[in-house]
Order: C-alpha cells, then sequence, then structure tokens
C-alpha cells in the first residue's frame, strides 16, 4: 500500500505522542515528535542563556542547533538528541514546559523547525504529532486528527507521568501549565493551534490508549484504501 502522513495535533497530555508512536510502530511508519524540537530548542537556549527578544541572537543560536531522533530498540521509541546529547529526559522537565510556548512563538525558531519537519516527513509514511502539523505543516496530509480531553485528565495523566521519571509536581502547577500553554499556542501570530476543517476530533477524556490507537488505526487503513485506489 502507499505510504501515507499522518497528522496529529491537539492540546497538550491528551494522548497524541503516545498514540502516535504505537500507531507508527504497527503500521512501520516513523515517528516524529515535533513538540520535542522545540523543547529540544529551549533545553539550548536555556543552557546558552539566549535572549529570545534578540531576533540576531536567536538566528545565530539556532544555526548551531542539531536535533536528531533515534530510535531506542528496548524501549521501542525514538529519542530526542541536541547536538549528539540525549536529552529525552531533560527536555520533558517542568522548567522546560514552562518556558517552550514561550520560545516556540518565535518567527525564526517556527521557520526552521517547520522546514526539518517536511523533510523528514517528505517521504511519507511518518505520523508526526504537535500543533501545527495537519494546519501548517503538512496541509495536504491524508488523516488529520486532533485531539482534546478536559483539563483535570490531561492534569492527572501528565502528573502520573512526570511521576513514573521521580517527579513529584502539584496538580495546581501542572494545570497552571497546561492552562498557559493551551492559551500560548492557540493566540500566537505564526501557526497557531487551530482545528483544520478536515481534522477527524477526538475526545480522549474517557477513552483508553489503546481504543485511541484503534481509532487512528481504523482511520489511517480506510484513508491508505482510499490512497491506493
Ligand atoms: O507533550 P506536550 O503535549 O505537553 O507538549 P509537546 O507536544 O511536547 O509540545 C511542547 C510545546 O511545543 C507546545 O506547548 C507548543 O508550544 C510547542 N509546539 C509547537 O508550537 N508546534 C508544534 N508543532 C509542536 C509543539
Ligand atoms: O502527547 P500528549 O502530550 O498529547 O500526551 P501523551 O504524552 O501521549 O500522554 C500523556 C500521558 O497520558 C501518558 O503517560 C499517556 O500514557 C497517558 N494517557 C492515558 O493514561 N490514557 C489515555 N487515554 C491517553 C494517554
Amino acid at each position: 500500500m502507499r505510504k501515507i502522513v499522518i497528522a496529529i495535533d491537539g492540546y497538550s497530555a491528551c494522548g497524541k505522542s503516545s498514540t502516535a508512536k504505537e500507531v507508527a510502530n504497527l503500521l512501520g511508519y516513523s515517528y516524529i515528535d515535533s513538540g520535542a524540537m522545540y523543547r529540544a530548542v529551549t533545553l539550548y537556549f536555556h543552557q546558552n542563556h539566549i535572549t529570545i527578544d534578540n531576533p540576531k541572537e536567536v538566528a545565530k543560536a539556532i544555526e548551531n542547533i542539531n536535533i536528531s531522533f533515534i530510535f531506542n530498540e528496548r524501549k521501542a521509541y525514538s529519542e530526542t538528541y541536541l547536538n549528539g546529547l540525549n536529552v529525552e529526559e531533560e527536555i520533558r522537565k517542568m522548567y522546560i514546559s514552562n518556558q517552550v510556548s514561550k520560545v516556540s512563538s518565535i518567527s525564526e525558531v517556527r521557520k526552521n523547525m517547520v522546514s526539518q519537519q517536511r523533510k523528514l516527513g517528505k517521504k511519507k509514511g511518518v505520523v508526526m504529532d504537535g500543533r501545527d502539523i495537519g494546519s501548517n505543516v503538512f496541509p495536504n496530509a491524508e488523516l488529520k486528527i486532533f485531539m482534546k480531553a478536559d483539563l483535570a485528565i490531561r492534569a492527572e495523566r501528565r502528573q502520573n507521568e512526570l511521576l513514573e521519571k521521580n517527579q513529584l509536581v502539584p496538580i495546581p502547577e501542572i494545570e497552571e501549565n497546561l492552562l498557559a500553554r493551551d492559551k500560548m499556542d492557540s493566540e500566537r501570530k505564526e501557526n497557531p493551534l487551530i482545528i483544520p476543517d478536515d481534522a477527524y476530533i477526538l475526545d480522549t477524556s474517557e477513552l483508553t490508549l489503546p481504543e485511541q490507537v484503534e481509532y487512528v488505526l481504523q482511520l489511517a487503513t480506510e484513508k491508505m484504501i482510499k490512497y491506493d485506489g
């Protein structure tokens, strides 16, 4: 069957990346976590004390950033590398979550990331999740999913995820971060988080991960058959 592009967008902690990873594994597609790219840039800016409202400094810094994904066989997913170093764990920490939406609203950052993402999906056979994948990175994606879920459920999921990494973050702090990011991501000037007209909207509040995966797989199969014929 011919390969398609699957774009999964939506709010934070709805289950986009867990679903995307599993769907990609099952289809033999590659999985690209576009949020991880913005998180890696944020980590670089943080470590190198980049003044983010200085466009020249930002542009120069971006030239020194190399982001790659390397598949970890044991974990069965790709991990994020920043200039050759595995930053998968570091970029998920709260201090990065608290800065990432500001960094990802910078025009120079978006242009660079979007161009890299388009290259990564050029040959199709890719599942990419983020905020602007269906609306901007791949407006012609064969399948677009938009995920949402209740705030309390999202916060609980994120808290559990952080607990598994031995980070105890109180629910109010997580909710504050999720709401602030939802707002900034939706209101920014360039490539805001919007629901594309042709996206399937999935509320994951009451769903399990296997149910989400099943939903996406079924649609993907339909699209592949249509695309093939
Ligand atoms: O995992 P979580 O949903 O919390 O966030 P993420 O997917 O890792 O994305 C982190 C942040 O990167 C988002 O809150 C956005 O500010 C930014 N982002 C973006 O602007 N565009 C994308 N395509 C993906 C992420
Ligand atoms: O990518 P996004 O931020 O949308 O969410 P995620 O990182 O895939 O999911 C956040 C956490 O919620 C993960 O630990 C998932 O395993 C969990 N999750 C869940 O418990 N039940 C679901 N139906 C979906 C996600």
